[in-house]
């Protein structure tokens, strides 16, 4: 048994942030109905495509453990069909531009009306207020949560992150917002709606930046690195390069093979517990008890000095190395791994974080599988669904339409052209 078995999940999102949250779903039982646009579909079906006439990755490595419909939700007998599928669905998922839903004619309060037990859940840019309107990506959101002000280095402009925090970290703000209601619905009987706004998730995520911003109205914030390089301080939370978040001083630091490889670096943390330790393995023990090194605050303005020795170590060896020779002392450490040296590890293939799928129009791929593990409920990755893959069988199996039912929703032009069981 899967922990979401028997919840159905109307899914009606797009692109990154609302598919990421229904192939949670998906992975942990839920019955995941993709509604697509008939011919088109997700639009990330056809983005960055690498294999002509197939899948984008895009696609397919976001849309696992799902079924697809083709539907036109603005089409009258589409409509009928959409209402039917949220009579019978738990859950409803969208990301659409803000008011897309109410323009189809499936406002909050009509989508209660046909099943008072759905919970919806949305993904907006933006919560209510001046930017409720807008139209939001990835990056827009990294830039409006306080993730680019505070990312990159203190003489640099704004950075985004590679990771997707806007759009994946989003969806999975989302995903905890409707098990929690499908929970809550266990005692009252009632759905309700959820939503998430990137910009607050984005935000949630730079919690420790919003911490530093208060911190800093009562002074320097004396563990950034710009502190022991005598660099004033603004009005606002810097960014802090590398520093770590913390308040341990740690850097990225060259190892061996750095002049050829752009990956060849160690993160390297001196805590105050594991510094003698760090002392003895540089080779500089005089450090653990001379002045102006043996105490956390007196090393803050020697910061510099003292990686460029740790780095000057960290050079004779391979980020593995340092990585090997650290952790048993309990120094952290933590090689830059590349996504190349990451889709070699066997180990994560070992516990299902990476996994390889088949798929009929592009063959093996590599995709991430679930990053949650529950003891109780297996995770087994299954093939994104081709577009329409599933619509006579959504219309006669869970919606329960006859043939010629179905035959007629067809010819009203509701679906796509009906697949054959051969195709
Ligand atoms: N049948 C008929 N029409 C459909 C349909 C279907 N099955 N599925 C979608 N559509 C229509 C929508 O109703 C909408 O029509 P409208 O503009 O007449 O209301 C239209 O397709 C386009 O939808 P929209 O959501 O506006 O797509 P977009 O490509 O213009 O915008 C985003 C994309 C992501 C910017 C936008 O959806 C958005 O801001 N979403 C919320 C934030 C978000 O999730 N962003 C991150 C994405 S990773």
């Amino acid at each position: 048994m899967k922990a979401l078995e028997g919840i159905k999940v109307l899914d009606f999102t797009h692109v990154q942030s609302g598919p990421t949250c229904t192939q949670l779903l998906g992975w942990f039982g839920a019955d995941v109905i993709k509604v697509e646009r008939p011919g088109v579909g997700d639009a990330t079906r056809q983005q960055l495509v690498d294999v002509p006439g197939a899948d984008s990755l895009y696609f397919t490595m976001l849309n696992h453990n799902k079924r697809s419909i083709e539907l036109n939700s603005k089409n009258e007998t589409g409509k009928e069909v959409l209402t039917r599928l949220i009579e019978t669905c738990d859950v409803l998922v969208e990301n659409f531009a803000p008011g897309a839903l109410d323009r189809m004619g499936f406002s909050w309060e009509r989508i209660q009306e046909i099943n008072p037990r759905i919970i919806m859940a949305s993904i907006k840019g933006f919560g209510p207020g001046k930017y409720q309107d807008c139209k939001v990506y990835e990056n827009v959101a990294q830039c409006a949560g306080g993730s680019a002000s505070t990312t990159g280095f203190v003489d640099g402009p704004p950075l985004v992150t590679g990771a997707q925090i806007g759009d994946s970290g989003t969806g999975l703000h989302l995903c905890l917002g409707i098990v929690t209601a499908l929970f809550q619905r266990e005692k009252t009987g009632r759905g309700q709606k959820v939503t998430a706004a990137m910009q607050d998730s984005v935000l949630n995520l730079c919690r420790v930046k919003m911490r530093d911003q208060q911190r800093l109205e009562v002074g320097p914030l004396k563990e950034y690195s710009q502190f022991g390089e005598g660099l004033p301080f603004g009005d606002a939370t810097p960014r802090a390069g590398n520093d770590s978040g913390g308040g341990q001083p740690g850097r990225i630091l060259k190892c061996k093979g750095w002049e050829n490889d752009p990956n060849a670096y160690t993160y390297f943390i001196i805590q105050a517990a594991v510094w003698e330790k760090v002392c003895d393995v540089i080779g500089e023990p005089d450090w653990k008890t001379e002045e102006g090194f043996a105490t956390p605050p007196a090393r803050l303005d020697k910061l510099n000095r003292i990686f460029e020795r740790i780095e000057e170590w960290t050079m004779t060896k391979t980020k593995y190395e340092v990585m090997d020779l650290c952790n048993p002392m309990d120094i952290p450490v933590g090689p830059i791994l590349s996504m190349k040296e990451i889709s070699e590890d066997k180990g994560l293939y070992a516990t299902g974080t990476l996994v390889k799928v088949d798929h009929p129009e592009r063959g093996e791929y590599v995709s991430v599988g679930c990053p949650i593990k529950l003891s109780d409920s297996d995770v087994e990755v299954v093939r994104s669904p081709l577009l329409g893959e599933h619509t006579t069988e959504i219309l006669g199996d869970v919606l329960g339409y006859s043939d010629s039912e179905i035959e007629a929703i067809a010819a009203s032009g509701a679906v796509g052209k009906l697949k054959s069981a051969a195709e």
